[in-house]
């Protein structure tokens, strides 16, 4: 079987060009740009690359955008009062908080201060029982990316067992929470594994379609799945650097053999990883149609 590959490269374009399209129109009707700030503490080199495209992404589109880069000894209190004097500014309709953040702050009592019709990400407790309610305003970027991919390649997902593999807030548990949702691009059956289960390979067998999100390369071999499965790969994993110093990235999907029984798959990089960003932007212009009563 020759697998199709879902580029999430190519969707992404697609998503921005509509966007693009919409922030301008934003712009000429209403008189509104779109805002988004983001906030990094410390040096940690992935962080700053993911901060440093979601800054390009914004200038692209014509998103509006401020760079918060703090020091890595800022402290918890100096945090709260930059997000306190964020979430008052009417230039910013999202903030992003670039996680992880050093030790010594709190992330749970960072992210719980974002104002949630700010909170782009979705990761506010508000945010997250609006999802699991079906009446969400902001869907988290990763998993609505994901469903984006799996929309917009054409696959069924109503009434598809989906297997997800990893149980995170990031990813695992709202991407199940979307999929199961009484929604056109959701019905699906949802499976969620973790370190703890007992037989893997048992679930991801049944899979039609299977979302991986384990944080291990080559968790998922050809072993492990059926025939004309569908597999999103979530997995960013460094396993090298090419001499010029850029990063190797590589899933947690043995991608050359699993691509041999899948109907579809989705490769690392340019695959999920363009989606995420994309989704962010598109939770800034919600942000600012729903601050000005547009949406
Ligand atoms: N770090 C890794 N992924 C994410 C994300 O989606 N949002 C934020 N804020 N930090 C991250």
């Amino acid at each position: 079987m020759t697998a199709q590959i879902i580029s999430g490269t190519e969707i992404a374009k697609q998503i921005r060009e509509e966007l693009k399209q919409e922030i301008a129109e934003l712009k000429e009707k209403h008189n509104l740009i779109p805002g988004l700030v983001t906030v990094l503490v410390g040096e940690d080199p992935a962080s700053q690359v993911y901060v440093k495209s979601k800054v390009r992404t914004c200038d692209a589109l014509g998103v509006y955008s401020e760079r918060h880069d703090l020091p890595v000894d800022t402290s918890e209190e100096e945090l709260l009062t930059l997000i306190d004097k964020l979430n008052k500014d009417p230039r910013i309709h999202g903030i992003l908080v670039q996680l992880p953040l050093p030790k010594h702050i709190n992330e749970t009592r960072v992210l719980y201060a974002i104002d949630p019709k700010k909170d782009v990400d979705g990761f506010h407790p508000v945010n997250v029982g609006k999802l699991m309610i079906g009446e969400p305003d902001y869907l988290p970027c990763t998993p609505h990316g994901i469903q984006q991919l799996l929309i917009r390649a054409g696959v069924k997902i109503e009434g598809a067992e989906v297997v997800i593999v990893g149980r995170s807030n990031i990813v695992g548990k709202p991407i199940a929470n979307i999929l199961l949702q009484k929604k056109d691009g959701a019905n699906a059956t949802v499976t969620i594994c973790h370190t703890r289960t007992q037989d893997l390979a048992f679930h991801t067998k049944r899979a039609d379609i299977l979302i991986v999100a384990a944080g291990r390369p080559k968790a998922i071999t050809a072993d492990m799945v059926k025939e004309g499965v569908v597999v999103i790969d979530v997995g960013v994993n460094r396993i090298g650097k090419t001499e010029s110093g850029k990063a190797i990235l590589c899933g947690d999907v043995d991608f050359d053999a699993v691509k041999e029984k899948a109907k579809a798959i989705s490769p690392v990089p340019g695959g999920v990883g363009p989606m995420t960003i994309t989704m962010l932007m598109l939770n800034t212009v919600r942000a600012a149609k729903l601050g000005a009563g547009l949406a």
